[in-house]
């Protein structure tokens, strides 16, 4: 059981600073140690460095710091297309969301290079899949499931055309409650499972969650995930910039971890958007890390019952 963590330090996709510390939080609070109790083999590999970009210019565009962020998602799409390689699972520490833009796409054409299917749970508020067209911020973390999946109007991040794009059909969204209205129109029609947070209230997760995860069984994918902190409730989570009311519970948040963990189907985790500039003592950065260990195997029953 081996897990690499990669730290990746940047907010420049985001609409506030603050994301840059995000790895640091993710260390002090004691993510790898969390893991290692879990008797899991943690190598931390450090912070990513962005890689030099010369042929993108900053004008004539409203997204912003594009060229940072195409730095960005270059070094991390080939971090995670080599790490996809390894037999041990990524752990990519935030970083605004648009550090999604070089790890989806860095999975995806792993896996294509696999001939295997690669599947995305997205968690989160918000369903990021706005292109340059539709996104009223230029903000580029409200943009990487519209990248990943080949949507036409981005520049030149990686190549064109991509490498290998997400088929929408293997993409499921739980949370949603923003979604801006040029992109919904592109989220419906793409075919994605998009459950807000209505369907939650109706539903449940559990109901939401099982037929996706067992349509990555069935045909032997792989699974990405990616948790954006304003996923979860803003009362018990409030380290994160883009904060929406009426998040997932604290319980909801760990079923949703402890059903990954029961499914042995996870193969490579973004953990995003976390600003610890904006948190409460540490609260958020524990809570994520908290998650993060129920996802790996540590069962909340087990930690009552042992410390009582
Ligand atoms: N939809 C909004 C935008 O495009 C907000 C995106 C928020 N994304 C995030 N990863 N927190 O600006
Ligand atoms: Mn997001
Ligand atoms: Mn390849
Ligand atoms: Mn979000």
């Amino acid at each position: 059981k081996q897990i690499t963590l990669l730290g990746v330090p940047m907010e420049e996709g985001a609409g506030r600073r603050g994301c840059v510390m995000g790895p640091a939080a993710y260390r002090t609070a004691g993510l790898r140690e969390e893991l290692c109790a879990l008797e899991y083999d943690v190598d931390d590999l450090g912070d990513v460095t962005p890689s030099p970009v010369t042929d993108i210019a900053t004008g004539h565009t409203h997204l912003k710091y594009l060229p940072d962020v195409a730095g960005w998602t270059r070094a991390l799409h080939a971090h995670a297309h080599t790490l996809a390689q390894k037999d041990s699972i990524p752990i990519y520490m935030g970083g605004d969301h648009a550090l999604s833009l070089g790890t989806v796409t860095g999975h995806v054409a792993a896996a294509a290079d696999l001939g295997r299917p690669q599947y995305v749970l997205w968690l989160d508020a918000h369903s990021d899949f706005n292109t340059p067209q539709t996104s009223p911020s230029g903000n580029m973390h409200g943009m990487p499931l519209a990248f990943a999946c080949g949507l036409p109007g981005f520049p030149d991040l990686l190549g064109k055309p991509l490498p290998a794009t997400l088929d929408p059909k293997k993409l499921c969204l739980l949370g949603l409650r923003s979604v801006d209205g040029g992109e919904r129109a592109l989220l419906q029609a793409s075919g994605a499972r998009a459950h807000d947070m209505r369907a939650i209230d109706e539903r449940g997760v559990a109901a939401l969650l099982s037929p996706f995860l067992d349509a990555v069984a069935r045909t032997n994918g792989l699974l990405h995930v990616s948790l954006d902190v304003d996923f979860i409730e803003p009362d018990i989570a409030p380290a994160v910039g883009t904060t929406v009311p009426g998040g997932a519970t604290f319980r909801e948040a760990h079923l949703i971890m402890e059903m990954l963990h029961d499914s042995s189907l996870l193969t490579s985790l973004d953990l995003v958007e976390l600003n610890p500039f904006l948190d409460d003592r540490g609260r958020t950065a524990r809570l994520m890390v908290d998650l993060t260990a129920s996802l790996f195997g540590r069962r909340v029953l087990d930690r009552f019952t042992s410390s009582y």
